[in-house]
């Protein structure tokens, strides 16, 4: 059985104060509720807060970036050890605004999987085609592409340990959602490829969330589908009603 993940990616928002009361209301709302998996992702600063809020319950703390190395000179980074050491389990990798806006291109993606899956964390790789790419009928080569590259020599156990996002670029933060049957489509064909790059059983035990415009709404059409695994939820996870609207459409 697969892992039903809502993820809850808060990108650049909200103060200390604010997720720190934010987190405490998802944590008392899931409290040791295991299914769907919540996973929280505030931004860095905020990280040690949220963790301290959720630490009783079954919510997990996600980071929303990771550099490749350990330790060193690289201001403004934080690396897989210390991300773990402040609560986190899980960190976004490769999130389309990563790499739109700060231009991490796959080699370097490739490389945060790869240590990523080799150390404590557990990583969630976003990919997904523009809307140019879409218009164009390139989405199945620009994903093919984005899996291979970014997995290239990923070295893995089992499918748990390694989460993907799929998240179309014109689908996140413009309220245009893919329709399921677009989205389905595409989680078939991931799912496909991920057994050319690992094993039958490790494609098949692995979630796929799927992430753009996801709210109460859209929620419930989208996480029936049969390779849609849970949501990675941008907008919609900075309040409480709209982020418990998802979790409870499962
Ligand atoms: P929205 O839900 O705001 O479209 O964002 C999706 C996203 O990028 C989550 O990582």
């Amino acid at each position: 059985m697969r892992k039903t993940i809502i993820a809850g990616n808060w990108k650049m928002n909200l103060t200390a104060v604010e997720a720190k009361n934010l987190a405490r209301s998802i944590a008392d709302y899931v409290g040791k509720r295991s299914d769907p998996l919540v996973i929280l992702c505030p931004p860095s600063p905020l990280l040690s807060i949220v963790g301290n809020e959720i630490a009783a319950s079954n919510v997990e703390l996600s980071a929303q970036n990771v550099h490749s190395d350990d330790l060193g000179a690289f201001t403004g980074e934080s690396s897989d050890t210390m991300l773990h050491s402040v609560g986190c389990a899980y960190t976004l990798i490769g999130h389309s605004e990563r790499r739109a806006i700060f231009n991490e291109d796959d080699d370097f993606i490739n490389k945060k999987v790869k240590r990523v899956v080799a150390g404590p964390l557990k990583p969630i790789l976003c990919i997904g085609e523009t809307l140019e790419e879409r218009e164009q009928g390139k989405t199945n080569d620009r994903i093919k592409q984005q899996l291979r590259d970014d997995l290239k020599n990923v070295r893995i156990s089992s499918g748990e340990d390694l989460i993907i996002a799929y998240e179309p670029v014109w689908a996140i933060g413009t309220g245009k959602t893919a329709t399921p049957d677009q989205a389905e489509e595409v989680h078939a064909y991931i799912r496909q490829l991920l057994e050319e790059i690992f094993t039958e059983n490790t494609a098949n035990a692995m979630s796929i969330l799927y992430g753009g415009s996801v709210k109460p709404e859209n929620a419930v059409e989208i996480l029936a589908q049969p390779n849609i695994d849970g949501a990675l939820v941008g907008g919609a996870s900075l309040t409480m009603d709209s982020f418990t609207g998802i979790i409870n459409s499962v």
